[in-house]
């Protein structure tokens, strides 16, 4: 049984690319792990707000010294940080605006990558704190970028990831988009087959670290 959170950032509803290949990654986890549960945030549907300096702030407060409004700010980055460890498969579906992740994605990332909640700074640099977690990450692309330099995503987000803990990260890539004739298709077709032949791994022990 996993508990598997699926999180789409696409501005195409239905119509994303990356939302459907995710899916198709939900659908075989739940064959493979009958009784799983899925979590699903859209965050092009329900957008955060950006992390403001007020927000930022309220986390610094040790939680008994916070006044109501402190509380009330705070509690946002928790409440998906409590989601997050609560769940040990992370499924991203991520296009590219911009030669870059949503915007979306980046204001989820900066709340539930927290210090002294999600990684720990150490003498020996930071540290992650959550453990035994399986990332699954869809990048979908207009153009070709799997690579070369022009590809900020898949670095950025395996070693922010990896920043929290989270090493175990399998990438599927939906590329050419946009680039006109069966090029679509046959680019989607080959991230199916990939959902289709992933190898399914069993984790051990799912957690937190100490800090
Ligand atoms: C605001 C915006 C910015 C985009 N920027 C890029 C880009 O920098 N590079 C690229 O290859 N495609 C870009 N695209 C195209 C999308 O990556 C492409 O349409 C992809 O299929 C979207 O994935 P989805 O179908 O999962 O939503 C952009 C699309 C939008 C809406």
């Amino acid at each position: 049984m996993k508990r598997i959170l699926l999180i789409h950032s696409s501005l195409f509803g239905d119509d994303s690319a990356s939302t459907g290949i995710a899916q198709s990654l939900v659908e075989r986890l739940l064959r493979e792990h009958p009784g799983s549960k899925v979590t699903t945030l859209d965050l092009a549907r329900e957008a955060l707000p950006h992390l403001a300096a007020e927000e930022f702030n309220s986390w610094l407060v040790p939680e008994e010294q916070r006044d109501a409004g402190q509380r009330s700010l705070a509690v946002i980055s928790d409440r998906l940080i409590d989601q997050l460890m609560s769940h040990d498969v992370l499924i991203l579906a991520v296009p590219m605006y911009n030669l870059g992740i949503p915007s979306t994605l980046k204001v989820w990332i900066d709340r539930v990558s927290r210090a002294g909640k999600t990684f720990a700074y150490t003498s020996d640099g930071p540290k992650g704190l959550v453990r035994g977690m399986q990332a699954y990450l869809v990048l979908s692309r207009g153009g070709l970028y799997r690579g070369t330099p022009l590809d900020t995503q898949t670095g950025y987000l395996t070693s922010v990831l990896g920043l929290m803990g989270i090493t175990d990260v399998e990438t599927i890539f939906a590329e050419g988009l946009n680039m006109g004739g069966d090029t679509r298709q046959k680019s989607i077709d080959a991230a199916m087959a990939k959902v289709r032949e992933l190898p399914v791994n069993e984790h051990e022990e799912y957690g937190y670290a100490a800090a």
